[in-house]
């Protein structure tokens, strides 16, 4: 670590007695306070608080200079492959933080809340049209929760069949995201493998033996996780459909098909899609997200709670008040709850802006111009890189690293190469099916500029790996933080002050 650049920690830039500012004394004796312990004797700490003690310009200074060592969308370009790192315009995030959504409470109620609830259910009826199902939930809180919650829909729906104990497998192809397998086992579900063809998409005669009654779904990403679209999605379907098990549709990465085809048209039964990807949530390092999952006609019975509706008349047959237009309902059918709220309201916010300004021919738009940018990319480096399925792909593509492997440059020395020209690194070493995978998605919100820079960036970093393998090799040289070791790192973290 480059520890002049990076600066000092806090700690180090802590003097005793130093204060940023003075707290008005609050009129309590020092009496009061003895004689007034909140907190049980063997739950008060007695060592004393090792807190920094800085000034307040110290501390402005310190933590600004901290966030510009930071990489984000803001700063620069940001290809991370199926993470859809995307430009967030900043007109969500105004309408997320105006004082009317931000300031309300999660329990205030439903005629107290009418407009945060009208959003709510818009959202809920936009993304129906734009996913082609029947009922969506906004509940869950990430794309994994999004996964479990759509695999206990289809859990209640087995067992409504009286098939629940029989259909205990999900078939999941060896290109999946990892959060596929571990939602179906986190779901209490067996995981299956179908394998990956030659062209990178599922396998139908692999799938054909697998499919038996006791299958409950098979989980499935389209464009998959290559960028590459299964072109025999019908036959999956009704293959998957005649065995009596359901379609799972993963669109954590919904981009590329923004108004041009729809998971509920190909066949599929349920459905989540990633709101913090695809609509515009500024994302990473865990959060914030939404993961929202759809349903066909049929299962939105199974949906969790609670749910909003929205009423047109009173039971009576009278016009319904303002007040009660939007309402929040339980259902005794449904798998229960997921969420103690209605989700993540700030995301949700994002999201409806972002559909709402780009109405469906700007969303269709972004779905086309995904596709072009990342073909752009892939067709303007695949003599230097390895491309290793020709063809058609979509929003995102993957090179196997170098074409030439004989300098012993890494994917992973080509990313962190790629920092020092100031762009944050593709995904690495995912997908699993190659050895040296670059997963590469540009998104549609960059401008030719600066696909070309980014493509002479990856030109020049082909050609330095070799002339002068040692520089790629041992990037970044211009970052505040030059190469940690990983691996210790990972096995044996020091994660506070006192043990550095
Ligand atoms: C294809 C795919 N599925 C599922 C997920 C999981 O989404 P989340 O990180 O919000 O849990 C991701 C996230 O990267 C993904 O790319």
């Amino acid at each position: 670590m480059n520890r002049k650049v990076y600066g000092k920690l806090i700690f180090e830039l802590s003097r005793e007695g130093r204060r940023g500012y003075a707290v008005p004394r609050s009129g309590l004796t020092a009496d009061d306070v003895e004689n007034k312990p909140t907190l049980p004797e063997g739950m008060r700490r007695s060592a004393p608080l090792n807190l920094p003690e800085v000034d307040e310009p110290t501390a402005v200074r310190h933590y600004n200079n901290m966030s510009t060592n930071n990489f984000g969308v803001d700063t620069g370009f940001y290809p991370l492959g199926s993470c859809t790192m995307k430009y967030n315009p900043k007109i969500n995030e105004e309408m997320a933080a105006h004082s009317c959504f931000a300031g309300l409470h999660p329990s205030t109620p439903a005629f107290a809340a009418q407009g945060a609830l009208e959003l709510y259910w818009t959202l809920q009826k936009s993304l129906c049209e734009i996913g082609g199902m029947e009922e969506f939930t906004l509940n869950p809180f990430a794309g994994a929760q999004g996964e479990l919650t759509g695999l206990m829909v289809i859990r209640a729906y087995h067992a409504s069949r009286g098939e629940g104990e029989k259909r205990r497998k999900v078939i999941v192809p060896d290109s999946a995201h990892g959060t596929n397998p571990a939602s179906a086992a986190v779901c209490g579900l067996e995981v299956v493998e179908v394998k990956s063809r030659e062209d990178g998409t599922v396998d139908v005669a692999d799938l054909e033996p697998l499919l038996d009654d006791s299958v409950a779904a098979i989980m499935l990403t389209n464009p998959n996780t290559l960028g590459i679209f299964e072109k025999d999605i019908p036959r999956i379907a009704s293959l998957v459909h005649q065995a009596g098990a359901l379609m799972y549709y993963d669109g954590a990465n919904l981009n590329p098909l923004l108004g041009v085809a729809r998971p509920g048209d190909m066949g599929f039964d349920v459905m989540h899609v990633n709101l913090h990807k695809t609509f515009s949530t500024p994302h990473g390092g865990g959060g914030p997200g939404s993961g929202p999952v759809g349903v066909r006609k049929g299962l939105e019975k199974f949906l969790p709670n609670p749910r909003v509706v929205r009423r047109t008349e009173t039971p009576e047959g009278f016009p319904v008040k303002d007040t009660d237009r939007y309402a929040i309902e339980y259902s005794p059918i449904s798998l229960g709850s997921v969420s103690a709220t209605l989700g993540n309201f700030a995301v949700q916010a994002r999201a409806l802006a972002y559909i709402l300004t780009l109405g469906s021919d700007g969303l269709m738009d972004a779905g086309k111009l995904a596709t072009l940018n990342a073909t752009y990319i892939k067709e303007s480096l695949k003599d230097c890189y390895l491309l290793p399925i020709e063809g058609l792909s979509k929003h995102e593509f993957v090179f196997d690293g170098l074409r030439d492997k004989s300098t012993g440059v890494t994917t992973l020395n080509i990313a962190k190469r790629l920092l020092d020209h100031g762009y944050h690194a593709p995904t690495i070493y995912f997908p699993l099916l190659f050895h040296e995978s670059l997963m590469i998605e540009p998104t549609e919100t960059e401008s030719r500029e600066t696909l070309d820079e980014f493509i002479a960036a990856m030109r020049d970093i082909a050609r330095e790996a070799a002339e002068d393998p040692e520089t790629v090799k041992t990037a970044p040289h211009l970052t505040p933080v030059t190469r940690p070791d990983d691996t210790t790192a990972a096995l044996n973290p020091i994660l506070t002050f006192d043990n550095l």
